[in-house]
């Protein structure tokens, strides 16, 4: 293992039967040549003593969040390259799902930004309750990992799903969240999201539906795969800038175009996610238009740059174009065009009618379209998942 060596790795001990499975994890983890700091929860301590873990980890256990070093939850969550919560219990993912941050644990979590590893490990039903898969999708879709749990005996007795997953599995997991840590280094990102408006007035204006969700996804997660830098320009949205990302709010398709064209040159991979309007008013009113100022009203709109074509025209050998093509008819056919017309080196699609894809839902549906030809359909999957998994592609083309 040898993608643990000198990595500071903080495991999240909690209150569940499988803390037993989790001390001989943390035992491999340093034997790997990970730095390990452990905190446990009050119910983890019910289970078996810090004495444990200090002793296989060779550091002194945190536990208490007032009678510890007060600074310890911040020092550990800044610090660390990997959070590994194990046994995850029903308990601690609806607390993280939900914002509380009542204990040494879930406050450092709170804290962090590192790449987060969740192993659950419990009793089938409460597995399978609806509340805690709701909670366990939350976080997923927020870029906690899920590893998920295997099908058999059970500590109760009864047989089912719930339980720890073995070694193998959890170093296998947590190898690729090292080995996707570096997978954009030395790249930079640009990333376009959301809508435009195009005014008609100073109060009302033509946009789309478009959340900016996808794009947003995509800047984060090329921030979580290593890029060296990730710029975000972003129509309006209700979303919060990813951390650690450099943001540029526009509004129209006009300032969109600046906005890209002029940054354009110093990014090896532009992925355009945003859905800029095809067309703005010819006119614009400095006023607000009054009901009574007419009768009818006759909009005459004209073409806004395209800034995709452009881009594909300008494009250097080191330069990856993606484009995103939301469709509602002839899906691949629309999107394969564009890819030849944009000259682009993928194009994501999508038909934004299906149910579990489009604006408004938190999942997504694409598939991916090359230049040589081949695609690749993914199953549904929130769109933090869709942008990672798009990425991987990327770097594999990179
Ligand atoms: C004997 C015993 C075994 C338990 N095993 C589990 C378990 O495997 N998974 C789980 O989610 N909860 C389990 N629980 C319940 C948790 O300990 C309880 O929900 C606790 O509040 C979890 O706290 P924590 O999330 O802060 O560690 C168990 C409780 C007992 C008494």
């Amino acid at each position: 293992m040898d993608a643990c060596k000198g990595k500071k790795i903080v495991a999240g001990i909690c209150g569940g039967i499988a803390v037993y499975k989790a001390a001989y994890i943390v035992s491999k983890l340093v034997q790997a040549g990970a730095s390990v700091r452990v905190i446990m929860t009050r119910a983890a301590c019910e289970f078996v003593t810090p004495l444990t873990f200090e002793s296989l980890s060779q550091h002194r256990v945190f536990t208490d969040l007032f009678r510890d070093d007060p600074l310890a939850h911040v020092e550990l969550a800044h610090t660390a390259d990997l959070f590994v919560l194990m046994p995850a219990t029903y308990n601690i993912i609806g607390k993280l799902a939900h914002g509380i941050a009542d204990d040494f644990l879930t406050t450092t979590v709170a804290a962090t930004r590192a790449p987060l590893l969740v192993i659950p490990a419990m009793e089938s039903q409460m597995y399978t309750n609806p509340v805690f898969q709701e909670n366990k999708k939350r976080l997923s879709e927020l870029g906690y990992r899920f590893l998920e749990p295997e099908t058999g005996h059970l500590a109760s007795g009864r047989s089912g799903v719930g339980r720890f997953p073995s070694e193998e599995k959890i170093f296998k997991a947590i190898e690729e969240i090292f080995a996707e840590r570096s997978l954009l280094k030395g790249r930079r990102v640009l990333v376009t999201a959301g809508p435009t408006r195009e005014m008609l007035d100073p109060m009302r204006c033509i946009t789309n539906k478009s959340s900016g969700k996808m794009g947003y996804a995509l800047a984060e997660q090329a921030r979580n795969l290593g890029a060296d830098s990730v710029c975000l320009v972003s129509g309006p949205t209700l979303l919060e800038p990813p951390v650690g990302v450099e943001f540029v709010k526009v509004e129209s398709a006009a300032e969109m175009h600046k906005a890209v064209t002029e940054r354009f040159p110093k990014f090896d991979l532009i992925l355009m996610a945003a859905a800029v309007a095809d067309w703005r008013p010819k006119k614009a009113f400095s006023h607000k238009l009054k009901k009574s100022d007419a009768r009818e009203l006759t909009l005459v709109l004209e073409k806004t740059p395209d800034i995709l074509s452009e881009l594909g025209r300008r494009k250097k050998k080191n330069q990856i174009l993606v484009g995103f093509a939301a469709e509602t008819e002839k899906i691949l056919e629309h999107a394969r065009e564009k890819l030849r017309a944009k000259n682009l080196d993928l194009v994501v699609a999508n038909d934004i009618t299906a149910p579990g894809a489009g604006p408004e839902v938190e999942t997504n549906i694409v598939t991916l379209l090359y230049r040589d030809g081949r695609s690749r359909t993914l199953p549904c999957m929130t769109k933090c998942e869709v942008a990672r998994e798009v990425l991987r592609e990327i770097a594999r083309l990179l």
